[in-house]
């Protein structure tokens, strides 16, 4: 028996949606400081760029993306954001001596988000893109994963091929690496939807064809919702990773995520995290 039905997926994007609306930019951003351009290699008067002012490092995240972020039910019933980017992030902060707060929004919003410093840190399967590049920073790459192509198992042999892909419909996360994949097909239809939970629903209710996801999130959605297969097509990135995102210019900010990242894989404690984090989403 699969665990997710549709009914589930529905419950939980409810509940995303409505978490999403009730929340409050957690952190207050002094408006002189947001639009003053920060030096890269010197430390302000106030404090390096590593300075938490509100004594928490706050992580941006769109919860929707098992095994790297998504939601499980606590034991009392709450709501918990885990997953191997949270283990992940939990290490940043305790190196940095800080509290983690998480805060959970659409993908499409991580970025702007991280510019107008209302989140720290971009902890989100963030692919390391040319563009992106442009308006933050980078950490090392962390780990690496493959596009891979989602259909209905009925289908499976009508997408063998990234060309049999050509004036289809395709599901895929607004702002993602996968819009920019989907973007170049000939022919192709978009839907780009806030969470990988609706595509998955477009995809059993045939509104869609196929959807392209992240090889680890692909496996994740295929295990625990009925009738979904991944294909043998295999869409090319031209990024290969994951990385955090920083903000642009915070050089001491780069280097200590660095730092963490180092220790962390040095201690073999990624791929440890990685297959936690799949495990407890089989179980979700
Ligand atoms: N790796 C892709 C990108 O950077 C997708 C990331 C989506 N992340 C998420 N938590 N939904 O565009």
């Amino acid at each position: 028996m699969k665990k997710w039905s549709l009914i589930t997926l529905s419950l939980i994007l409810s509940v995303v949606m409505l978490s999403a609306c009730g929340q409050k930019a957690a952190k207050n951003t002094d408006s002189d400081k947001a639009n003053q351009p920060k030096n890269s290699t010197t430390s302000q008067a106030s404090g390096s760029d590593l300075t938490i002012e509100s004594g928490k490092l706050i992580i941006g995240l769109s919860a929707d993306f098992p095994p790297y972020e998504f939601q499980v039910k606590s034991s009392n019933g709450t709501n918990e954001i885990v997953g191997f980017d949270v283990e992940i992030a939990k290490e940043i902060a305790k190196d940095l001596g800080v509290e983690l707060e998480i805060k959970d929004m659409p993908f499409s919003s991580v970025l702007n988000e991280l510019k107008g410093e209302r989140i720290d840190l971009i902890l989100s399967g963030l692919s390391p893109t040319k563009e992106r590049k442009k308006e933050i920073d980078f950490s090392n790459i962390y780990y690496k994963a493959e596009q891979t192509v989602v259909t209905l198992a009925e289908n499976k042999d009508n997408f063998k091929t990234m060309d049999q892909l050509k004036g289809k419909k395709i599901g895929v996360q607004m702002g993602s690496i996968q819009e920019g994949i989907a973007k170049e097909i000939e022919g192709a239809t978009l839907t780009s939807l806030a969470k990988n939970s609706d595509i998955v629903m477009q995809l059993k209710s045939g509104r869609v064809d196929v959807a392209i996801m992240e090889g680890p999130v692909a496996k994740s959605f295929v295990n625990n919702v009925e009738g979904l297969v991944i294909t043998d097509a295999k869409p090319e990135a031209e990024e290969e990773g994951y990385v955090v995102g920083i903000k642009k210019g915070h050089t001491e900010m780069v280097n200590q995520v660095n730092k963490t990242l180092d220790r962390l894989k040095a201690e073999n404690k990624i791929e440890q995290f990685v297959l936690e984090a799949t495990e407890l989403a089989e179980k979700k």
